[in-house]
């Protein structure tokens, strides 16, 4: 049971003053989170390591994990929804993972050679993944995008990457506005996602410069939105058609089936890159697609791009990665997954219509969001076309009050379903987006 202390009745605040009241509330509830964070800003800028983890006024520090619950540093628990940004796929205690682990470590670690766990797990992988001839391993979602660009790039002989308005591949791909400051310095090609004309004419004006179109078939980062299967497809045949790599980012939609979700869109790019649950919640992550690009890479070859990475086959992730998708996430046990998450979708998506309040579930599968917001949302363009301020404030709200109820998520409002959360923690969810949707429904509707 979640300990937190339900939301007093605040049903004549203002926004501003809930925001500040529900704030209060998580402040002295956590004494023992903030004296970390306040230890933290001395030796970290902003207390921390990991910007998406960071939220004002200080984020709650975790202590442990079992299953789908998590424990915080003041004895609060709470129903794991966030999944580790859809790297906790399997929980936090999983025999089968835990043991795979447990078995490598004793073999030992950082061993300098190829080991036993490399090539199952690739071969898997491509037997899984339609686009998936040859893969190679590194180790998170920005290396992998990294290496399937700079593939690309030499495969083509041509400089540029088109990507998506509010896309986010990896810390230094990050397509929102005030990303271009840390972004690597790739000549970048920004297209409208979503918007087929708009990214059809760039792609065309730019189709003997572009060596790759790099795309989420959801963006999770943005907001869970999907990109609608005719844009996939259009951009499918664009590619094909001006000689330009297709990549898609899958390090968090590849949970939508053992294919991924280009196996249940029926789509197939040229490259595909994997991360966050593939090494079993250890750190690891995959760049992969067709042969002929792939086999730059072969060292027996005389003109070899050479791959390193120091960690790229290490043996716990590889290890845990492996027994995961042999014995955990089995293709019957993907499809179920995804199911339940479009089913949970839509039972939020219903009590927000029953309450008629701007407030919408968004998302595919097990990668869902949030939102204080009414209308179509196909793009963060959608999104931005709130009141920024406004926005921020009813996403804190919400975040605040399914924190206090015992549901832990992103600030943004983001969720990723993880295998062992049970049906009463979907209803124990449900009773409180409902609640937060009455309680705050003049804001919401103001
Ligand atoms: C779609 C997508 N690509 C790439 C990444 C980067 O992965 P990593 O954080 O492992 O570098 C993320 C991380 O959230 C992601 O969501």
């Amino acid at each position: 049971m979640a300990s937190a202390r339900p939301a007093r009745k605040t049903a004549n605040l203002g926004l501003e003053e809930a925001v500040a009241d529900a704030e209060a509330r998580y402040v002295a509830a956590r004494p023992k989170s903030r004296a970390i964070f306040e230890q933290n800003l001395e030796a970290m800028p902003g207390g921390n390591t990991r910007t998406v983890l960071f939220f004002q006024p200080f984020p709650t520090v975790l202590a442990e994990g079992r299953g789908a619950r998590l424990v915080d540093v003041d004895g609060h628990d709470y129903v794991d929804w966030l999944g580790e940004y859809s790297a906790g796929l399997y929980g936090h205690s999983h025999p089968v993972i835990l043991g795979a682990i447990q078995k490598a470590l004793e073999a030992g670690i950082a061993l300098g050679g190829p080991n036993r766990f490399e090539g199952p797990l690739a071969a898997e992988l491509c037997r899984r993944f339609p686009s998936l001839e040859l893969v190679r391993f590194c180790n998170s979602g920005t290396e992998a995008n990294l290496f399937a660009i700079s593939a690309a790039r030499a495969y083509t002989g041509r400089p540029a990457v088109m990507v998506f308005d509010h896309g986010y591949h990896g810390g230094v791909f990050y397509f929102a506005p005030g990303g271009d400051r840390i972004n690597a310095p790739f000549p970048w090609v920004l297209a409208p996602y979503n918007d087929l004309p708009g990214t059809l004419a760039l792609l065309e004006a730019h189709a003997d410069e572009l060596a790759a179109v790099l795309i989420e078939p959801v963006q999770g980062g943005a907001g869970a939105l999907p990109a609608e299967p005719g844009f996939l497809q259009a951009l499918r045949e664009a590619c094909t058609r001006f000689g330009i790599c297709l990549i898609f980012d899958e390090v968090m939609t590849s949970r939508s089936s053992a294919g991924g979700l280009q196996a249940r869109l029926g789509i197939t790019p040229d490259l595909t890159t994997l991360g966050k649950y593939l090494g079993g919640g250890l750190t690891l992550s995959a760049f992969g697609g067709k042969a002929a690009i792939m086999a730059q890479f072969d060292p027996r070859r005389p003109q070899a791009i050479p791959h390193a990475g120091t960690f790229n086959n290490n043996v716990l992730a590889m290890a845990a990665g492996l027994a995961g998708l042999q014995e955990v996430a089995t293709p019957a046990v993907l499809d179920a997954h995804f199911q339940r998450g479009e089913r949970l979708k839509e039972k939020i998506n219903a009590l927000a219509e029953r309450r008629g309040v701007p407030f919408q579930c968004t998302g595919c599968g097990t990668i869902l969001a949030l939102h204080c917001q009414g209308g179509t949302l196909r793009s963060g363009r959608d999104l931005a076309a709130q009141d920024p301020l406004r926005r921020e404030r009813l996403q804190r709200l919400l975040h605040f009050d399914l924190l206090e109820r015992g549901h832990y998520l992103a600030r943004r409002g983001y969720l990723a379903l993880s295998l062992p959360l049970r049906e009463e923690d979907e209803t124990s969810l449900l009773g409180a987006i409902d609640e937060f949707l009455a309680l705050r429904r003049h804001l919401l509707l103001a």
